[in-house]
């Protein structure tokens, strides 16, 4: 087993079968409501790999014109972002130590040719509470560093079902995906992989 730095929870499985289906339910109806879209980077504009969407009071969103910010509402539909399910609710509650309610929830799906490079997620006004992240779907090689860009990683893999947490010192620590790997779980029915982030933006 290799020893994780200080800050940084994996919990596997920590979703059992059912609770995973009762996620996947609960995302596509966001999705129905609010659907996926292409992200793209700051200035380049070009598009990056993973489909995205949110839930939550306020969701992440990125183009090429505006960069990287939070906003109430959906970048194509203009309507505000569905709340977050009360599963994940409840997880957070379970898992962040942190007294207040998550206000956004990234939405990640990751078709198995898809990747997110290394960055850290600091368009939050409070850093004192977590990340928290589940994966469902395919299993993925999830990197985390520390908190320069330069900062040694180390690399695990996610299953379906795992948490992990970002807090503390690695709050700010680098990570990314390097890859997925493809037909390693049967959760989804066309296969890739879902990523939920779930966090607090602004200061209670
Ligand atoms: C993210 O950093 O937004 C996603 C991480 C992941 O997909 O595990
Ligand atoms: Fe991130």
């Amino acid at each position: 087993m290799q020893v994780l730095p200080k800050g940084v929870r994996h919990i596997p499985s920590c979703l059992d079968s059912e609770a995973q289906e009762a996620l996947v339910e609960d995302i596509r109806n966001v999705v129905q409501a609010a659907p996926l879209y292409v992200p793209t980077m700051p200035r380049s504009g070009k598009p990056m790999s993973v489909r995205m969407t949110n839930c939550g009071a306020l969701g992440w969103v990125t183009d090429k014109e505006r960069g990287y910010r939070y906003q109430p509402t959906h970048p194509l539909t203009g309507k505000p972002w569905p709340p977050i399910p009360r599963r994940l609710l409840d997880l957070w509650n379970t898992v962040s130590g942190y007294p207040h309610p998550p206000e956004a929830c990234l939405v990640n799906f990751y078709s198995h040719d898809a990747k997110m490079g290394l960055h850290q997620d600091r368009d939050e006004q409070e850093f004192s509470a977590p990340v928290v992240s589940v994966s469902l779907g395919d299993a993925c090689l999830f990197r985390v560093g520390g908190t320069n860009r330069a900062d040694r990683t180390l690399s695990l893999e996610l299953k379906s079902g795992d948490v992990v947490v970002l807090g503390g010192e690695r709050r700010l620590a680098f990570h990314g995906v390097d890859r997925i790997y493809p037909a390693t779980s049967a959760l989804l029915k066309n296969g890739g992989r879902i990523n939920l982030t779930l966090r607090r933006v602004t200061k209670p």
